[in-house]
């Protein structure tokens, strides 16, 4: 099968090569790939001295999507359409940039009707994760209605974040350092759009001005700091991500003077339950969500390289899908 390589054995090198699909364990699935995705994390992994890929060779993608044509397991029958994300896919066993995949069943999860292969791809783990974001305020409590704001707004998290949130009946406000993207980000739910600089109040003050009745933060650093510190009392951030600092300098006002909370999200290892939980509310928004105008653009294996160079660049707005060609 064909599939994007990842070589580090000597001179670091990624090419569209001819590979055998492997198991690592019997009760593995096998997928028949027909989408897959770009994630910034697929971006981190495809860089030479990556931290995060732990295999000097290994087939990139940590999404794919496909029907499974091997299986042990009667949840999985051969057929069923499925989503494979989350635990070492794509970091330390061969992902989702490949003709067909084997994955551990944990990893597997079985697509709603209401969502094609080639929309969950659209989706992916940046999608997977906003819902998850989104799940994650409804269990703290935010009201439908509520001001939530949304970080790295044009991105993969940011933009489904915005979409699934309008969708449930949140008010979005998207920050963006792409203020010329504002009528995307408006077409995708956003009842206002703030410039990156924006979510930064009151610089001399301990706390900034009660502002969000929630947020979802895929930004991380000092960005997460201003958050903090600008929500209601009783407000609550989702936080899944680091694009601009894996370091969080805060203090402990928002918490004891405001009770906020910060709502840890983690889409790798996160258990059965709350995946079918994820997946079934991405079910039930899918209707109303026209997922082409999420695409930035479509890749072949051919030209995946360039796309996962384009999205380490920030030069992208939504998704990028990669067709295997299956269909
Ligand atoms: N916890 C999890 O399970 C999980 C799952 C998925 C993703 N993630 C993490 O979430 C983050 C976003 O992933 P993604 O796939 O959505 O990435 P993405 O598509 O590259 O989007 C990131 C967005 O952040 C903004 N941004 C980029 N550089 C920035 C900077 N230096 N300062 C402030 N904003 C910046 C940009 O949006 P604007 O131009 O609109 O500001 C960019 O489009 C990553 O850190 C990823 O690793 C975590």
């Amino acid at each position: 099968m064909r599939a994007l390589v990842i070589d580090e054995s000597a001179e670091f090198s990624v090419s569209v090569r001819e590979v055998t699909a492997r198991a690592l364990d019997p009760t593995d699935v096998l997928v028949r790939v027909e989408y897959s995705g770009v994630n910034f994390k697929d971006a981190l992994v495809a860089q030479a001295k990556s931290r995060v890929r732990r295999q000097p060779v290994l087939v990139g993608g940590v999404d794919a999507a496909g029907v499974v044509t091997e299986s042990t397991h009667a949840d999985l029958p051969v057929g069923a359409r499925v989503a494979v994300h989350g635990g070492v896919v794509g970091v330390a066993r061969d992902g989702g940039f490949a003709e067909f995949i084997y994955a551990s069943p944990t990893n597997v999860s079985p697509l709603p009707e209401s969502i094609s292969t080639r929309d969950a791809m659209v989706i992916g783990t940046a999608g997977f994760t906003a819902m998850q974001s989104v799940l994650a305020l409804e269990d703290h409590g935010i009201a439908v209605g509520a001001r939530v704001l949304v970080t790295g707004a044009t991105g993969g998290v940011g933009s489904q974040s915005l979409t699934y949130l309008a969708a449930r009946g949140y008010a979005p406000v998207a920050s963006t350092g792409s203020l010329d993207e504002a009528p995307w980000l408006r077409a995708r739910g956003a009842v206002d759009v703030i410039a990156r600089a924006e979510v930064a109040d009151k610089p001399d003050r301990v706390l900034a001005t009660e502002t969000w009745d929630g947020a979802i933060d895929c930004v991380g650093g000092d960005t997460l700091h201003q958050i903090l510190r600008s929500l209601r009392y009783g407000a609550a951030v989702a936080a899944s991500g680091l694009v601009a600092s894996a370091d969080l300098t805060t203090n402990v006002y928002p918490f004891i003077t405001r009770g906020v909370a910060l709502l840890g999200v983690d889409s790798v290892e996160v258990g059965a339950p709350t995946r079918a939980r994820v997946w079934r509310a991405l079910g039930e928004v899918a209707p109303s969500i026209n997922y082409e105008d999420l695409i930035d653009h479509t890749t072949p294996l051919e030209t995946l390289f360039e796309a996962i160079e384009s999205v380490r660049a920030g030069h992208h707005r939504g998704r990028v899908l990669v067709d295997l060609g299956a269909n």
